[in-house]
């Protein structure tokens, strides 16, 4: 059933508490639950840690915020703890990549099909395909440090071939920048959509920034360096898909609500129930939130939330394997590259994105390295098709 934004208040800021022990609590199961589980967990925590990079932003910029934001943000903090440390200890920091690179291939899909605007849904579109080649990168590195299946992790809901090879998708900065939605315009589910794509990029780039020096092996070092890269573009990418000119109110009144339909999507998908639970209990917090934000938008700006909120929430992110669309994007897309804000054939790259990359690769490129002889099995044929239909071919570096 629909959840009305206006009527549902959720738990009051009072009664959301924590302690220690329910920070953290059980973990979700690597091997028995099911990787959407993980996705959920991957996706959330980034959701939490973006309403906290957030919050701390707009406390740097805004007075008469500083005081609202803290209380809120303390709550915010203690959820990401609290969703965070329900990962596994045995999931090892390259068994999580490989969960990260499913939720941006899967949530992104999901969100690619859900958005109305056409140049934002090409927008998810081409870097899901950055995203998917990324999968197969680090499947080669996992094959070679543990000799592991990396379907022991993404469980086969997702494809584990070549998508927009990695080694180019290094672009001039300036070719990342896209132009944005407009505020007044642009439909409710199209400003969720961005801000839910840019948590989940964002928290992917800080994650590989974090645990990449961590590795001995040289070419996993390397490797992380280079897919950290283009999340930084992603990110890039994916925030210039919001308008710069909404207030900073307007900005965290549309966080709050984004949290509101992320938990939302959590909840009618999950599958364990001790983890629902959870996503329940988070939705009605950030209910709480979100009338608490919603006062202060009148408050302070004089105007009506429903000015900005949808009445009902949107259609559900939806937690499935999307490889049917996966495959159709590879086949019809995996050709594209970006010129300034615009998606353009290859041929049609800019001098300056042709000499960056250039640079970067020149004295070798981990993403081609780590991949070397990879053949992953049982599954190959699906390389061969791709190999036969000529996507590989188009993913090589030129
Ligand atoms: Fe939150
Ligand atoms: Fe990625
Ligand atoms: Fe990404
Ligand atoms: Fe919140």
């Amino acid at each position: 059933m629909a959840l009305d934004l206006f009527k549902e208040k959720g738990v009051p800021l009072d009664r959301q508490v924590f302690t220690w022990k329910d920070l953290t609590r059980r973990t979700f199961s690597k091997m028995d639950d099911d990787a959407f589980t993980r996705v959920r967990v991957i996706l959330m925590n980034g959701v939490e840690s973006e309403s906290v990079r957030f919050s701390h932003s707009c406390a740097r910029m805004n007075r008469q915020l500083r005081e609202p934001l803290a209380i809120i943000r303390r709550v915010e903090h203690f959820q990401q703890t609290l969703i965070n440390w329900m990962n596994p200890p045995n999931q090892n920091p390259l068994e999580t990549t490989l969960g990260f690179e499913q939720t941006a291939i899967e949530v992104t899909a999901s969100v690619a099909q859900h958005e109305p605007d056409p140049y934002l849904a090409q927008a998810y579109r081409f870097g899901m395909l950055e995203d998917f080649d990324h999968l197969y990168r680090y499947s080669a590195l996992y094959d070679r440090l543990t000799g592991r299946d990396p379907n022991y992790i993404t469980q086969s809901y997702t494809d584990i071939i070549p998508g927009r090879h990695t080694a180019i998708e290094h672009r001039h900065p300036l070719d990342d920048v896209r132009r944005s939605y407009e505020a007044r315009t642009a439909e409710p589910i199209t400003k969720l959509n961005a801000l839910t794509i840019v948590s989940a990029e964002n928290q992917v780039h800080t994650y590989y920034m974090n645990i990449g020096p961590t590795f001995t092996d040289p070419v996993a070092r390397q490797l992380y360096a280079e897919i950290a890269a283009i999340e930084e573009q992603h990110v890039t990418q994916y925030e210039s898909l919001c308008d710069p000119d909404e207030s900073w109110l307007e900005k965290w009144l549309l966080h709050e609500a984004n949290e509101v339909y992320n938990y939302y999507s959590c909840l009618h998908y999950e599958s364990n129930p001790r983890i629902k639970e959870v996503w329940q209990r988070f939705l009605d917090y950030e209910l709480g939130h979100l009338h608490y934000v919603m006062q202060l938008f009148q408050q302070l700006e004089g105007r009506d939330p429903a000015e900005v909120l949808p009445q009902e929430l949107p259609e559900p992110v939806a937690f499935t394997s999307h490889r049917e669309f996966v495959r159709k994007v590879l086949n019809d897309e995996v050709g594209l590259s970006a010129k300034g804000t615009e998606f353009v054939s290859r041929a049609e790259e800019s001098e300056r994105t042709l000499r960056y990359r250039q640079q970067l690769n020149s004295e070798g490129s981990p993403s081609s390295i780590a991949s070397a002889g990879y053949r992953w099995r049982p599954g190959t044929e699906l390389a061969e098709e791709a190999e036969r239909v000529g996507t590989l071919a188009e993913g090589r570096i030129q």
